[in-house]
């Protein structure tokens, strides 16, 4: 089987501060992951010559990428976050205060909502096609370092759940997951390298 490996980028500052979107650096625990996220994947990919990394072209993801030694890496646009719009470095406190109908649209139709100038995550699956044409094309392992909207979709297709889920699906920080695509189906492993 061939694995393929989503993670988030590590802690960003954004997170910290609970800012949506935005193009941060790594927090201090973000820092700390993208070590250990090396080391795991040097160990993972030891003998896998041809594998490669994928990151989306925002910072945080690059930046997680950095300590990663020995294979290529490339980046996707298709793997950017979910386009805020005009909510864009906000507080989900501070939309809900200030865009109230925003708010309650989004609540009720999380899948089909669309940020004001922005997507919905209609349109992220969407965009995420050329990616996944190309994840299936693969022999070798694929390391990705995306966004939680991207991965909650991209790990939706690989294990076959139903669209309306993926907006609420866990895809927690600091953790790999680990989807092994073999004849007989597919198995998912999960390494939490840190809080
Ligand atoms: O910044 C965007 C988040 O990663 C996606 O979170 O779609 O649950 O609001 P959400």
């Amino acid at each position: 089987p061939r694995p393929i490996l989503l993670t988030r980028h590590g802690e960003s500052q954004d997170n910290v501060r609970g800012r949506i979107g935005g193009d941060t650096e790594l927090s201090e625990h973000g820092e700390i992951y993208k070590q250990k996220l090396a080391k795991f994947v040097e160990k993972r990919l030891e003998s896998e010559r041809a594998a490669s990394i994928w990151t989306s072209t925002l910072q945080r993801t690059i930046l997680t990428a950095g300590p990663i030694v020995g294979f290529p890496k490339i980046q996707w646009r298709a793997l950017d976050e979910i386009n805020a719009g005009v909510c864009d470095g906000m507080t989900y406190e501070q939309i809900k205060k200030n865009m109230p109908d925003d708010y309650e649209s989004r609540k009720k139709d999380k899948l089909r909502y669309r940020y004001p100038r922005g997507e919905s995550y209609l349109d992220v699956i969407q965009r995420l096609e050329p990616v996944i044409i190309e994840l299936e094309r693969q022999r070798a392992p694929v390391v990705v370092i995306s966004h939680q909207a991207v991965l909650r979709a991209l790990y939706a297709y690989f294990t076959d759940r139903p669209l309306k889920e993926i907006p609420h699906m866990e895809v927690p920080l600091h953790t790999i997951i680990e989807i092994d695509l073999g004849v007989t189906g597919v198995q998912e492993k999960r390494y939490k390298l840190m809080d």
